[in-house]
């Protein structure tokens, strides 16, 4: 890809790097931001956009996607997620290893690596999966985002659930643990008691807040105990939230996806099992002490978990129905919708969605708008409401849980080191992202 093309952003809206606003002009060059100013005079005869009445913000960085290649194409690619990323206004994504095969060594990342290279519209990294004899790998491969522990919620080789093989991890190496933190030991006992009722609400009942909570009370034990760089992925609960209240060590972040934050147990009633996922919706109690957590910053950041499955697959009857929803294309304008009645501000969006990702992660030169950081940026329309509908999803699995919600701040347009990779409702599926480095 070609970065010598410039291009001027013209009279938008800005968030810069302090929270504040400004109305002005962005010039990007060789796929970085070169200047921001209140006009900036066009000597280069670059491209221009006219983005008055729009907001510019910091591209998102989703960090927690599933994404379904290889081995499971018929739910997701990269190509058709990356896409998704694009409309919804995500420039990067850290993705999570229960591929096909499992991405537990350095051959699945590379191939990865690989296949990103070759169709993703977007940037991209990927973490490696831990397994109970995987730890050589865990140490060794690159570049990876981090490792991830499922201690529950999944079968096969990714389950690390005995207390000594997670100590292990833990004792050896210094890369960032992220865990899918639910006690596979309680879900096993509590499956085995509500055997039998396929009402989908009844996974909120199985996989209940305790299962989570006694997973999380680990993974912080066995941080603590090696001052090891724990993440906390998708945290789901008020009991977590106020443990991590009163204690969460420097070197501990925990992020929540706006399904936690928005949705709720009511929802299984309307859209049944396409509320389905793991950790599962909570009460309405829990969305708000989570949003309080996130205001005071005991939750760092925002992930989505994009973890779509297909329609046919969603309406079988419970338990057989897989768990997950899709998330990149709706986050941001749930979060600014969120913002634009007063549950936060766009300032504290641009932060839980770009900056602080990329500090958690160590990713160099994303999540601000300022000279000399990567051109990965997105123009939203603040003024304008639209619902979500499934027939206008990039992904896929073609719908959302969302469907219906009537939202702001969808993306106009979203740029990807420089280059335009979605302008109103089209993908330009010739942009290429690129690997993202973790320092
Ligand atoms: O609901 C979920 N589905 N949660 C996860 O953590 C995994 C995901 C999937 O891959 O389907």
């Amino acid at each position: 890809m070609s970065y010598t093309n410039s291009l001027l952003i013209c009279q938008a809206r800005l968030v810069l790097p302090n929270g504040e606003f400004m109305v002005g002009d962005v010039l990007i060059q060789g796929g970085k931001i070169a200047e921001v100013a209140s006009t900036i005079p066009n000597a280069t005869s670059s491209p221009e956009i006219d983005a008055q009445g729009l907001t510019l913000l910091p591209g998102v960085i989703d960090p927690q996607v599933h994404f379904r290649e290889p081995g499971l194409e018929h739910k997701e690619d990269l190509f058709t997620a990356s896409c998704a990323c694009a409309k919804g206004g995500v420039t990067s994504f850290l993705e999570m290893p229960n591929t096909k095969p499992l991405t537990t060594n350095q051959a699945a990342l590379d191939d990865k690596l690989q296949r990103a290279a070759s169709k993703c519209v977007v940037n991209y990294g990927f973490f490696i999966g831990a397994t109970a004899d995987n730890l050589q790998d865990l140490l060794s491969v690159q570049p990876t985002s981090g490792i991830k522990i499922f201690m529950g919620s999944m079968h096969g080789d990714l389950l690390v659930d005995q207390e000594t093989t997670l100590e292990n991890i833990f004792a050896h190496g210094s890369r960032l643990i992220a865990v899918h933190a639910e006690d596979q030991e309680r879900i096993k006992q509590r499956r085995q008691e509500f055997a039998g009722i396929s009402d989908p609400a009844i996974h909120s009942q199985i996989q209940d807040n305790t299962a989570a909570l006694l997973a999380t009370q680990l993974a912080l034990k066995l941080s603590k105990k090696y001052q090891r760089r724990l993440h906390i992925l998708h945290l789901s609960t008020a009991e977590e939230a106020e443990l991590l209240r009163v204690d969460k060590p420097s070197w501990v972040t925990a992020e929540v996806t706006p399904q936690h934050l928005m949705l709720n147990t009511d929802a299984y009633k309307t859209i049944g099992t396409l509320a389905q996922m793991n950790p599962p919706l909570r009460s309405p109690h829990d969305n708000e002490v989570l949003w309080q957590a996130l205001r005071d910053g005991v939750i760092d950041f925002i992930a989505t978990d994009h973890a779509p499955h297909t329609l046919e697959e969603k309406g079988k009857t419970y338990p057989n129905t897989p768990s997950g929803m899709p998330g990149v294309e709706t986050s941001l304008p749930l979060m600014l919708t969120a913002a634009m009645e007063g549950k936060c501000t766009v300032a504290q969006v641009v932060n839980w969605m770009s900056k602080a990702v990329a500090t958690a992660y160590g990713i160099p030169n994303k999540g601000e708008i300022t000279p000399g950081y990567d051109a990965d940026l997105v123009l939203v329309d603040l003024d304008n409401y639209k619902p979500v509908r499934n027939e206008e999803m990039l992904t896929k699995c073609g719908w959302s849980s969302f469907e219906g919600w009537n939202l702001t701040g969808w993306p106009v347009t979203t740029i990807v080191g420089g280059e335009v990779v979605y302008d109103k409702g089209k993908v330009n599926t010739q942009v290429r992202g690129q690997a993202l480095q973790f320092i």
